[in-house]
């Protein structure tokens, strides 16, 4: 049977939000797959076919998985191995409290790996690592254990990543010199998905996805700052999104927000900081993008401030949203956090709600923020409503009982610029958004297409 139809023997190591998707999607393709975690309560969920976070569709896709025989899962310390033909390392990869990436959890799956009987094992690396990091892997812990390493970045985005799996935009396979074996394994990993496929050696591979993040977050810092201008010159800035767009030179539309967050986005391009801080190399755009990011984040509490007479103490303010981005429980350095932080620290009296990630956002939140049942219920009795998270339900919630719940003057900060300026305005909200103060219409529609608040652009 040639290499790339081949069933293959799949380990993967560690059931984080990658690790979870990456295991249920090999199996669905055919694959035989064991997926292996450090923390029994994740082995004992995933066991019954549930996943431990919120991530649309994977969790019939786990069960029929499960069901099908093609997946299993175990503690690591049961496991005697050998892993098969692929060892797919998806442990977690933290920032440092300096800002670069912190690897022990990928150090400790590669010792563990090296720990078991020999095997043909292809180590490859799924987690982000930083450039020049799976090098010295093979070159230092790897070297004469007869493991042959290759790096394989992954993309996906939460919220979406049963999709992104089955279709990436590219593959990227970084393997050592002459490695072609290896090369061929991988792909044959990925038997089925139709996307371009470039091979390079590993530092290359690893640079792709930090160089393809940076390169996002400078547009959305871009744009961030465009935003700003515009709001203070009376542009639109949706008809200049709309307008950047259509320049094939620079890329799809991006949208105006209160910056990026999540789990990856902003600790991958700190540790490419990191990196070049010390490489000696100067990265001063990365940094500006870092800068305005985190501006990015207040812009609510500047505008509120504005709003309320230079002060945000004893007002009553309704957050719609407390995850990094729509369909994902995930609150990991989201935006919402920081402001509303920031908030209370100025002794606002907060209330918020979001659909999914209030059970994961408690713990970081001051015991003064109210979670309230609903988006309705957290802006009662409040002046200003943010909506820091553009899910579905907020875009299309019920304004109207809103306004009737809120007191006057009904501010409603459009973080994610988002919501209908005209209508809100309508129903007798004040309304801003970023880059956004009169009221713009129906304005998140793509040229063409249909008004969805599901649009941010992920990591
Ligand atoms: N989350 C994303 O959307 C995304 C997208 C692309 C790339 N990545 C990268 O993929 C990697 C994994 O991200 P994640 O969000 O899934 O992480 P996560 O923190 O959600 O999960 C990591 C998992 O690894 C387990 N683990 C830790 N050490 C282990 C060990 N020694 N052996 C076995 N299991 C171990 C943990 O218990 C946990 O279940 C990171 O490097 C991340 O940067 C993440």
């Amino acid at each position: 049977m040639p290499e790339e139809q081949r069933r293959l023997q799949i380990t993967v190591i560690g059931l984080g939000r990658v690790g979870t998707v990456a295991a249920a999607s090999l199996a669905t393709a055919g694959h035989c797959v064991l997926g292996v975690d450090i923390d029994p309560d994740r082995i004992a969920l995933l066991r019954a076919g549930r996943a431990p976070f919120y991530e649309p569709g994977l969790p019939a896709m786990l069960q029929s998985a499960v069901a099908g025989g093609g997946l299993r899962f175990e503690h690591r310390d049961a496991v005697a191995g050998p892993l098969g033909d692929i060892a797919l390392i998806a442990a977690g990869t933290p920032p440092t409290p300096g800002g670069g990436a912190d690897l022990s959890q990928v150090r400790a799956a590669l010792a563990w790996l090296k720990s078991l009987p020999p095997g043909d094992t292809v180590a490859v690396m799924k987690s982000t690592v930083p450039p020049g990091a799976g090098q010295r892997i093979s070159d230092g812990e790897l070297r004469g254990a007869g493991i042959r390493y290759v790096s394989n970045p992954e993309f996906l985005r939460e919220g979406q990543a049963v999709h992104d799996w089955r279709h990436p935009d590219r593959i990227v396979i970084g393997a050592g010199p002459g490695d072609t074996q290896s090369v061929a394994v991988v792909k044959a990993m990925h038997a089925g998905i139709a996307a371009p496929c470039i091979i390079t050696d590993v530092t290359s591979a690893e640079m792709i996805k930090y160089a393809s993040n940076a390169y996002l977050a400078t547009r959305i810092s871009f744009i961030n700052e465009i935003a700003a201008l515009c709001g203070r010159v009376g542009a639109s800035i949706d008809a200049v999104s709309d307008g950047l767009a259509m320049d094939a030179r620079t890329g799809s539309r991006i949208y105006a927000g209160v910056g990026y967050g999540g789990s990856c986005f902003p600790k991958d391009v700190r540790a490419l900081d990191h990196l070049a801080l010390t490489s000696g190399v100067n990265v001063d755009l990365l940094r500006s993008v870092i800068n305005v990011n985190n501006r990015q984040r207040l812009l609510p509490l500047y505008t509120l401030r504005e709003r309320f007479s230079g002060a945000v103490g004893g007002l009553r303010v309704g957050i719609l949203g407390l995850a990094f981005k729509p369909n994902t429980d995930d609150i990991r350095d989201a935006p919402s956090l920081d402001l509303i932080r920031a908030l209370t620290g100025e002794g606002a009296i907060v209330s918020a709600y979001d659909p999914r990630a209030m059970p994961a956002a408690r713990p970081h939140l001051p015991d003064s923020v109210k979670l309230a049942a609903t988006a309705a219920a957290a802006a009662s009795q409040a002046r200003a409503v943010v909506l820091m998270t553009e899910w579905e339900q907020f875009v299309n919630a019920d304004w109207t009982d809103i306004a009737r719940r809120m007191r006057p003057p009904r501010f409603v900060y459009d973080g994610r610029n988002a919501l209908d300026a005209a209508e809100l305005t309508r129903l007798g909200f004040q309304y801003a958004g970023v880059g956004r103060s009169a009221p713009a219409g129906r304005a998140i529609a793509p040229p063409g297409g249909k008004p969805s608040g599901l649009r941010w652009p992920g990591r």
